[in-house]
Formats: structure tokens, C-alpha cells, sequence
């Protein structure tokens, strides 16, 4: 059976990012999925000395492995200030001292939600000009604009927005 991973570009226990991701790879059919928090990955902030006195740290690698060994990615990015969370952007950066080519051309359904009517669009704009770079391979991306109208109950309640996101996961499926 494939394998697909989902997670947030968050640290939030209750990322709304977090649920969307969760929500998309729910509706992925015979996959084996597995849900990340990147709480669960233990990364002090990246710095040159930090790594030149203390080498990568083995959480990087872990979750590199991660990328590594599925067959598909759901990635859901919060926005901060119009970029990458700290938190997303501090493992990119440490995993990128591993490999460069970290996404390893899995296909990826690449998505961002927040609570305004711009849905995270600025942070989903920077990863898909930059992921390609890093051997992304993005089939399809969706935006959740207004989280807190559009998502109720573990759902998407809108219909057209609902039916926009199965089309993109119906894209990553074929990919897989
Ligand atoms: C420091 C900070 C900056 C933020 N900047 C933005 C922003 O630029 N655009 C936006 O739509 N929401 C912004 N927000 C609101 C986030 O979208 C909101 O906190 C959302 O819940 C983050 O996703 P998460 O719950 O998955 O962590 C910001 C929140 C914080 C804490």
C-alpha cells in the first residue's frame, strides 16, 4: 500500500493548518497515512555555530527519512507575517544542511488556511516558487481563506470550496 504523510508548517496544538492537512489525507483513499506535529521534533534554532559546535541534529534527520521514504505529501502552511512560520522554516533550514533536494520529487498537495479572507496565500505564493528548488513536486495547491466559516466539524463546509479541495486531492491520488 502507498504511504502518504500529512502535516502543518505549524507548532500550534490546535493549528487549524494542522486540521486541514488532516482533513485532505482523510479523503486520499487506500493510502497509509500518517499525521506529523512538528512538536514532536525537537530542532533548536538553526545557526552556523550551533551546527559547526553540535553537528545536524538527529530530529532532521528524522524527519528528512520521513520525506524520504513516502510516496506522497499533504503540506498545509501556516502564515506568519506573510512568510513560513519559525517553526517550518527553522526545520527546512536544518534539513536543507542534509540534503538539498529534500522533498525528493514525492508529489505533494500543498495547501494554506488561516483566519482571514486571504487564506495564506503570501506563504503558499513563497513555498511554490522556492519548493521546485528543493525537488518539490507540487500537483496541486489549495488555499482555505476565512478557516473559521469554511471549516467546521473536522470539515470543509463550503461546497464549492469542498469540492475545489477533492479535485486537488483527487490530482495528488492519481500521482501517487
Ligand atoms: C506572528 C503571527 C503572524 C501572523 N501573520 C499572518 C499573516 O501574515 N497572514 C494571515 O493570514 N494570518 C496571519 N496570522 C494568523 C495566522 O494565520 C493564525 O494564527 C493561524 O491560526 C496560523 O495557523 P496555525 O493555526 O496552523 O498555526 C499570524 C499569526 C501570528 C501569530
Amino acid at each position: 500500500m502507498k504511504k502518504i504523510i500529512a502535516f502543518a508548517g505549524s507548532n500550534s496544538k490546535q493549528s487549524i493548518n494542522k486540521q486541514l492537512a488532516t482533513y485532505a489525507a482523510s479523503l486520499v483513499e487506500n493510502v497509509e497515512t500518517t499525521v506529523l506535529d512538528l512538536n514532536d521534533f525537537d530542532l533548536p534554532l538553526y545557526g552556523m555555530d550551533h551546527e559547526n559546535e553540535h553537528g545536524i541534529p538527529k530530529d532532521a534527520h528524522r524527519f528528512l527519512e520521513m520525506l524520504k521514504s513516502t510516496d506522497g505529501i499533504i503540506l498545509s502552511l501556516a502564515e506568519h507575517n506573510g512568510a513560513y512560520s519559525v517553526v517550518f522554516k527553522n526545520l527546512f533550514d536544518w534539513m536543507s544542511r542534509i540534503e538539498g533536494k529534500l522533498f525528493f520529487k514525492k508529489p505533494m498537495l500543498l495547501m494554506a488556511t488561516s483566519p482571514g479572507g486571504r487564506g495564506g496565500l503570501s506563504v503558499l505564493e513563497i513555498a511554490k516558487g522556492r519548493f521546485p528548488f528543493h525537488d518539490g513536486n507540487i500537483v496541486e495547491s489549495f488555499s482555505l481563506p476565512f478557516f473559521g466559516e469554511n471549516f467546521k466539524e473536522n470539515k470543509i463546509v463550503d461546497n464549492a470550496l469542498d469540492a475545489q479541495l477533492k479535485e486537488a486531492v483527487n490530482k495528488l491520488q492519481n500521482s501517487l
